[in-house]
């Protein structure tokens, strides 16, 4: 019965090294993953501004911590692996030999013999498929954190009542918002009326940022956003966004043609529509190049 302590205990310490080697393995591969994402998606700006070897050396970097991870993996269970068949290994043949001079001596009849090894044969049997599963079970274990993780996120609520918009106007009282503790905005109070506005600030003041708590990407935390004086936290996100269009700085476009782009804002919209809305885009990144003059002047 000795081996089967020790067994467990060699389980326990490498089940432990092997779920934190597994959880250092899934974040390097998913670093890489996102550097490969974005260095394709920037491959141009790379090669303009002549970073090639920079990135290189990046990429290469992580690869280094990948493989020393991986190296240290497959060293780790292998080692597992290995002292489980010495500690399961070792009492058969001190059995075989002990048994055998007691055979040999004639104090043992060689069927007690045989069917004692077979015994511990089948008895060894389920306490190795038992590590084997606990180690398989340790490693998955960081995996099923990450899925965990994202099965936890609450859903997006599309509660709350319709919006009635009248004159459009959009007031932002108090608001105070920050991205990971790090405050952007910090009691802003504006107010928009129907018709062209502007706000000006400094790069990465929170202009955007304030775009996107008025489409509810993201939730205020403290003070309020107020359309018409519906409060939007209390208006369905689904009508809100409705009433709502907002041009990115940094525009993305889906793969097909210009006129099936601008048909995603409007999914039934007329051929008549579209060449409409293509005019007034050509229209309005005219009048966006002479506005940055005006706030560059
Ligand atoms: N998703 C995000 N996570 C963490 N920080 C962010 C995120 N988005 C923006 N920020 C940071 O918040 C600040 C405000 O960003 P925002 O994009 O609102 O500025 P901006 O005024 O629109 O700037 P710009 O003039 O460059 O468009 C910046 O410091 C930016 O780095
Ligand atoms: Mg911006």
């Amino acid at each position: 019965m000795s081996p089967i302590v020790l067994f467990f205990i060699l389980s326990h310490i490498f089940g432990n090294r092997i779920e934190s080697i597994q959880n250092k393995f899934l974040e390097s591969n998913a670093s890489i993953y996102s550097f490969l994402k974005e260095n394709l998606s920037i491959i141009p700006l790379i090669k303009v501004f002549n970073l090639e070897k920079w990135s290189k050396n990046r990429f290469s970097k992580q690869m280094g911590v990948y493989y020393g991870i991986s190296i240290n993996y497959t060293k780790t269970s292998s080692l597992n692996t290995s002292l489980s068949s010495l500690i399961l290994g070792v009492p058969i043949v001190l059995l075989i030999t002990f048994g055998g001079y007691k055979v040999l001596d004639g104090s043992l009849s060689l069927g007690t013999f045989t069917a004692f090894m077979s015994y511990t044969s089948i008895f060894f049997s389920p306490i190795s498929q038992l590590s084997r599963i606990w180690t398989t079970y340790k490693s998955s274990l960081p995996a099923f954190d990450r899925i965990k993780e994202v099965m936890d996120m609450e859903p997006e609520k599309n509660v709350g009542r319709n919006i009635t918009i009248t004159s459009g106007e959009i007031i932002f009282e108090n608001v105070w918002f920050s991205y990971d503790n790090r405050p952007i905005l910090k009691g802003v109070n504006a107010t928009f009326k129907k018709g062209l506005n502007y706000i000006v600030g400094d790069n990465g003041s929170g202009k955007s940022t304030m775009l996107k708590l008025l489409c509810l990407l993201y939730p205020v935390e403290k003070g309020s956003i107020k359309i018409d004086g519906q409060n939007i936290v209390e208006v369905k996100r689904e009508e809100l966004i409705k009433n709502i269009s907002m041009i990115f700085s940094d525009p993305y476009l889906f793969d097909g043609s210009i006129y099936e782009n601008i048909k995603i804002g409007t999914l039934n919209a007329k051929k008549e529509d579209i060449i409409h809305a293509a005019n007034w885009l050509i229209y309005m990144n005219l009048l966006k190049a002479h506005q940055i003059n005006i706030i560059q002047k």
